[in-house]
């Protein structure tokens, strides 16, 4: 939590200034095979404090679950958002509005992925290992990065979650329907 006070974000100094203060959420995280997963997220429009809320409770959620990357698709708002942070200290959240993967490098390097939607496996999935990302971020200002290695994958993988896709989809069928049928048994026990 010190970590975020030390980004102060337009939306917080505006949350500041309303009389009622709020805490941060930690959000619900929609578990495969949720058919809600596989929703189109729309572009976001409106930079405004909902925004900065939404991106607020995204990042509480992340590190609640110990994750590197959470889509706004995940937590069922269908909007073009995503977070992250792969520092050690969970010290550098960030967040990705309206973002577009350019591929830089056809050629693909080989990573072991998991999701916290998805929780428990963990697949080696291709993908190409150099990406342009252009974004937004929360005020609405334009940025750019070139990345490789994580951080390639990661955004790649939270892309395509707002695509309504899932690391599942690049297995072979069978392998996906191994990991559903376990899944949907593990959601049987515990409801
Ligand atoms: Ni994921």
């Amino acid at each position: 939590m010190a970590a975020l006070y030390s980004h102060p974000s337009a939306a917080g100094i505006l949350r500041e200034s309303t009389a009622e203060l709020r805490s941060m959420a930690v959000l619900d995280i929609l578990q495969f095979p949720d058919s809600r997963l596989r929703k189109v997220a729309e572009p976001v429009s409106d930079f405004d404090q909902n925004l900065g809320v939404l991106i607020d409770d995204m990042i509480e959620t992340m590190y609640e679950a110990s994750g590197i990357g959470l889509a706004a698709t995940q937590v069922n708002v269908h909007q073009r958002v995503f977070v992250m942070d792969l520092s050690e200290d969970r010290s550098a959240p960030q967040a990705f509005v309206n973002p577009v993967i350019s591929v830089l490098d056809e050629e693909t390097d080989v990573r072991q992925e998991g999701c916290l939607s998805i929780p428990g496996f963990y697949e080696d999935i291709a993908r190409p290992r150099s990406v342009r990302i252009d974004a937004k971020d929360r005020t609405g200002a334009d940025s750019s990065a070139t990345l490789d290695g994580l951080a390639a994958v990661c955004v790649q993988h939270e892309v395509d979650h707002l695509d309504g896709k899932l690391f599942l989809d690049y297995l072979s069928a069978l392998k996906r329907q191994r990991i559903r049928r376990k899944l949907e048994k593990a959601q049987k026990q515990s409801a």
